[in-house]
């Protein structure tokens, strides 16, 4: 699988390295988990974490490659997310789930991702860009428009940034 890898997104180190990001005391919950590189490095940062893929194979993998590890991994699905996980999360990662998706269902599939974020949280997303006026139409990936990483926005949550980067990715921060 192209997205195969057992180290974390270096979007997502630059900008944790960046912020001195620091996890002790806090909640975070990485979409769409994968293998759970992403997971492993959050709950290395100390965040208690929750990480959490559709496929249960995924789970079985990221499970596997990491025994002993002090992630929560779960079988869910971001369309149908536990009532708990609703406003749960201090810090929400999600890298390259809502670009895998066709629309529909991308515009829930964003809404979820924004439904997990707690009252003074941070979601911290990334995606193919797309620097076209839509979603690219042929996928997936889905490369995504800068309207659509704009559309986590909502139900309080406010873009701090949404930043093109190298690898014609995104980069996009939103606080609540
Ligand atoms: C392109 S992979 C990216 C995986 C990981 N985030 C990474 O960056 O390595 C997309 C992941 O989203 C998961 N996924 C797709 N639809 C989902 C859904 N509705 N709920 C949860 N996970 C989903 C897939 O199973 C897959 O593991």
């Amino acid at each position: 699988m192209p997205w195969d890898r057992t180290d974390p997104s270096p979007v997502l180190r630059q900008w944790a390295e960046s912020q001195g990001l620091e996890g002790r005391g806090r909640r975070g919950v990485v979409v769409g988990c994968g293998l759970g590189a992403d997971a492993e490095y959050l709950a290395a940062l100390g965040f208690d974490t929750v990480a959490f893929d559709v496929a249960p194979t995924a789970v079985r993998v990221a499970q596997d490659r990491h025994p002993g590890s002090a992630v929560d991994y779960r079988v869910a699905d971001l369309l149908d997310l536990p009532e708990e996980w609703l406003g749960a999360f201090d810090l929400v990662i999600e890298v390259y789930t809502v670009q895998a998706l066709p629309d529909p269902p991308r515009s829930d599939a964003v809404r979820g991702v924004r439904s997990l974020v707690a009252p003074g949280g941070t979601l911290f997303a990334v995606a193919f860009r797309s620097d076209g006026e839509s979603d690219a139409t042929t996928g997936p990936p889905f490369a995504l428009s800068r309207g659509r990483m704009q559309s986590f926005e909502g139900d309080g949550l406010e873009a701090v940034e949404v930043t093109a980067v190298e690898d014609e990715r995104w980069r996009a921060v939103f606080r609540r």
